[in-house]
């Protein structure tokens, strides 16, 4: 039976899942360093991990058996990608798990800038009744000024639509409008009509610094300004001195340019202290249902992996899901990507007098991965001819 080494708590789904396919998960508390994770992984066919660890190029060489890991979040930095794919670990995180919980945050912050809230909390707090309605709004008929129509920012737009706001996006690609959202013809003129602004934007690169201060200065007196994205996209000073001015009525940050490594670490930023503006320590996706949902996509995703070949979603193979032609065996074969290796697979067959019920074929890069559904004649003489292949990088059979 298939083991599966799951470290770093993940949630129980993750381990029920995959015992319910006849995987033997071996749980483990912690992260491991390298050598631990080595000698751990004799024998293992799944690991299963989150950020802390760091899946390198060395352990991957000392692990043969292993079939596939699954980050259990939603970066894979911590994996060595390309080193893995050479092998044949096809690896699968959960890119959407926490999609609702970032929507849900922004919804309670947009409400909580637009009436003072955190003002109010922390005079009350100090002892001081300030009953007035200066400077409080309801978001109801204000605009939502939604920088990156992604997953999260399009989900934004519909939750905060239900809320009576009028939604206005810009995106560099072209973007579906969902309900009455608008698209807005460029970002000056997002920011130039919007009551709240909202950073949605992907961490390519590019985006380093995007918004600046001649960003904020385009936006209107008295608006408030979300990032919830990622933290090297915003001027951080900028930020605090449009506040401080006035010019924005207020922020909502969880995200920041250097993160405190760990929990109970120090944290600077020049936001801290200012009046209506909420700081939170990157817990946008960080709820116990997102945890959940991780848990469930990940596990699944393995499970279909070692049951039918599927790379679906993987984030270093090339993806392949076909219906599985009812009685045949399966043969998930992935190979270097170069002219003709589907033609030599298909000789083989022929060779060995095994009929093709069913074949799908997709490359990524330097790999091809060619799932093939044959009734019978799939004899080790024929596993074996195909594993001689000299473009062959992993065959399975499922
Ligand atoms: N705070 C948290 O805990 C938390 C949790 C999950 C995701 N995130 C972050 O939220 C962000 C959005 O996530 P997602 O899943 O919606 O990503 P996504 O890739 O689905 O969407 C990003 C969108 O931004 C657009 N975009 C990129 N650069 C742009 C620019 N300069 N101007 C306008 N549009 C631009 C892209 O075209 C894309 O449509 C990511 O940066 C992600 O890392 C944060």
């Amino acid at each position: 039976m298939a083991r599966a080494l799951l470290l770093e708590n993940l949630h129980p789904q993750a381990s029920t899942i995959l015992a319910g396919s006849g995987v033997t998960p071996v749980e483990h508390g912690g992260a491991m360093d390298e050598d631990e994770l080595v000698e751990a992984l004799q024998g293992v066919a799944v690991l299963g991990i989150r950020s802390k660890t760091q899946v390198t190029e060395r352990v991957l060489a000392q692990a043969p058996g292993l079939q596939a890991v699954g980050a259990f979040c939603i970066g894979t930095n911590q994996i060595d990608l390309d080193a893995a794919a050479a092998r044949g670990v096809a690896v699968f995180n959960a890119p959407f798990s926490n999609t609702r919980s970032v929507v849900e945050l922004a919804i309670a912050e947009i409400i909580a800038l637009t009436r003072r809230l955190t003002v109010k909390d922390s005079t009350l707090h100090a002892g001081v009744w300030d009953k007035s309605a200066e400077g409080s709004h309801e978001v109801r008929g204000r605009t939502l000024g939604i920088v990156g129509y992604g997953n999260i920012g399009s989900q934004l737009s519909v939750v905060a639509e239900a809320l009576g706001m009028s939604v206005v996006y810009y995106d560099t690609a072209e973007k579906l409008a969902l309900g009455n959202a608008r698209r807005a013809p460029d970002l000056e003129s997002l920011l130039r009509h919007s009551d709240v602004v909202t950073l949605h934007v992907d961490g390519r690169s590019g985006n380093a610094g995007f918004f600046g201060r001649e960003q904020l200065a385009q936006m209107r007196e008295g608006a408030v300004f979300l990032n919830l994205s990622r933290g090297f996209v915003l001027d951080h000073d900028a930020l605090a001195d449009a506040v401080t001015s006035g010019h924005l009525s207020g922020a909502a940050i969880d995200v920041f340019p250097e993160e405190p490594k760990k929990r109970g670490d120090a944290f600077a930023s020049p936001l801290r202290g200012l009046a209506n503006v909420i700081l939170t320590p990157h817990i946008g996706g960080s709820t116990e249902e997102a945890q959940e949902d991780i848990g469930r996509f990940v596990a699944t995703k393995l499970r279909d992996y070692l049951r039918t070949g599927s790379t679906s979603l993987s984030v270093n193979l090339p993806a392949v899901a076909l219906d599985r032609v009812p009685g045949t065996a399966r043969l998930a074969h992935l190979h270097r990507n170069v002219p003709g290796v589907l033609a030599t697979v298909n000789r083989v067959l022929a060779e060995h007098g095994v009929n093709v019920d069913g074949q799908l074929l997709t490359t990524r890069g330097a790999f091809g991965y060619a799932v093939t559904d044959v009734a019978d004649g799939v004899t080790p003489e024929v596993v074996e001819a195909l594993r001689a292949m000299p473009e062959t990088v992993r065959l399975l059979v499922v």
